[in-house]
């Protein structure tokens, strides 16, 4: 094979391995919902989630509005808040955690971030820091 054919084939062999790699990533294994719970007074908060393989980017989320993203990978996923002068960070979709859910809940409140799988009983897991 001369060097012209075999630069062909590595092309194409390429091209097939991205087109199957989005295939095996577009099947949605779970729906993150986070909801901003703060008190009514307060500015949106900014929010962005990611995983290592993809960045949903960030959104302004008002009190009282919802943000969901599909989980694509069994991977760990990031969220990260900012209100005012507080952050956090926390993890949205733990995979030995949610493997078994369809559905995440996340209600973002001013004592802290809290967990449901079913929408309606809640466990705190994480807290706003102070920069
Ligand atoms: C979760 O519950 C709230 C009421 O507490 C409701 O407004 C919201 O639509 C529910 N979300 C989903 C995705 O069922």
């Amino acid at each position: 094979m001369d060097g012209r054919s075999s630069y062909v084939l590595f092309l194409v062999s390429v091209f097939i391995f991205s087109v199957a790699g989005r295939l095996a990533l577009g099947k949605r294994i779970a729906t993150i919902h986070v909801t901003n719970s703060m008190p009514r007074e307060l500015q949106p908060i900014q929010l962005g989630c990611n995983s290592r393989y993809k960045d949903h980017g960030m959104h302004q989320l008002r009190v009282g509005d919802d943000y969901e993203f599909g989980v694509e990978e069994r991977a760990l996923h990031f969220c990260e808040a900012i209100s005012g002068r507080q952050i956090a960070s926390w993890h949205a979709y733990q995979p030995r955690r949610d493997w078994n859910h369809k559905a995440v809940f996340w209600r973002v409140k001013e004592n802290g971030f809290f967990l449901s799988w079913d929408n309606s009983s809640w466990v705190r897991k994480s807290v706003w820091q102070t920069e």
